[in-house]
């Protein structure tokens, strides 16, 4: 792809009722092979934490460790549409801090959209980016940041009563000036009627085939999980079979010594080989 996928473009490609294709992933190597496949939008999830950091939520990553991977997904992907998440506590202490914050991935990272995890709480934090001219994504349904005041993440959306404040949710972001939505693990028929109603682009993250495009995290496409997924995602190659194999292959070689072989050698110039001798020779 070419040209730079931008805010409208995604905009076009709903009205058009043509799937959005979005992927999370994390660094330079994995989104250079992702920006091939011509997807239109890269997320750099704050997922990053567990899935490069090793840690069980979402909540040790910080905006430094953000901007520095953000940026490097850039450097490999300059033509998908880039957004990046705002980490725990970028946005939650005061709109002041939500808007410099937001500012950093585009200034140093070249974002076109920042992602927000959001309640009701946080229509603030949406308006103060947005009226800065800067692009926002509200993600509703499962908050992955809120683990501390849950327990454990679940399906949201399931009751009449959880499923008509999660549409209002929708709605007020919008009002407060979301230019997206991404729905996380909500009830198929609520995200649907999310997706109906919004004038503004929605992502689903296993919320049903009814929004108008899917994200998956990269290690889940590509079966780097060790199984360990949440019942919407799925694996579409198994990779962790094959890189096990692959550095298993390695060591075998390394220690039977059939690598590296001269192929993988540099040599010196012709006739220095001599010269060498006799300069070490005289040197002893
Ligand atoms: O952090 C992340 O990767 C996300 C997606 C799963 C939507 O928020």
């Amino acid at each position: 792809m070419n040209k730079k996928v931008t805010i409208s473009d995604l905009l076009a490609a709903r009205q058009r009722g043509q799937k959005i294709v979005a992927v999370s992933c994390y660094d330079y190597t994995t989104a250079r092979l992702v920006a091939q496949t011509g997807v239109e939008m890269i997320l750099v999830g704050d997922s990053a934490s567990q899935v490069i950091l090793g840690h069980e939520t979402t909540l040790p990553v910080t905006m430094d460790f953000m901007v520095t991977i953000t940026a490097a997904v850039r450097r490999a992907a300059p033509n998908v549409c880039l957004v990046a998440d705002m980490p725990f506590l970028s946005y939650q202490t005061c709109t002041a801090d939500a808007v410099r914050n937001a500012g950093r991935f585009f200034q140093e990272a070249g974002v076109q959209i920042v992602k927000v995890e959001v309640t009701a709480a946080h229509l603030d934090v949406v308006k103060a980016i947005s009226d800065s001219g800067m692009a926002v994504m509200a993600h509703i349904g499962i908050r992955p940041q809120r683990i501390a005041k849950l327990g454990k993440l679940k399906a949201e959306g399931t009751t009449s009563e959880l499923a008509a404040e999660l549409v209002e949710l929708s709605r007020q972001m919008v009002g407060a000036g979301a230019d997206a939505l991404l729905l996380e693990g909500t009830a198929r028929e609520v995200s649907k009627i999310v997706t109906e109603t919004s004038p503004v682009p929605v992502i689903s993250c296993g919320s049903g085939p009814d929004c108008d495009g899917q994200i998956l995290v990269i290690a889940d496409i590509l079966g780097l999980s060790g199984g360990a997924m949440p019942k919407f995602a799925k694996s579409f190659a198994q990779l962790d079979g094959l890189t096990v194999q692959a550095v298993a292959d390695y060591a075998a070689q390394v220690r039977q010594g059939r690598y590296p072989s001269d192929e993988h050698c540099y040599h010196i110039k012709p006739g220095q080989l001599d010269k060498l001798r006799h300069i070490l020779g005289d040197l002893t």
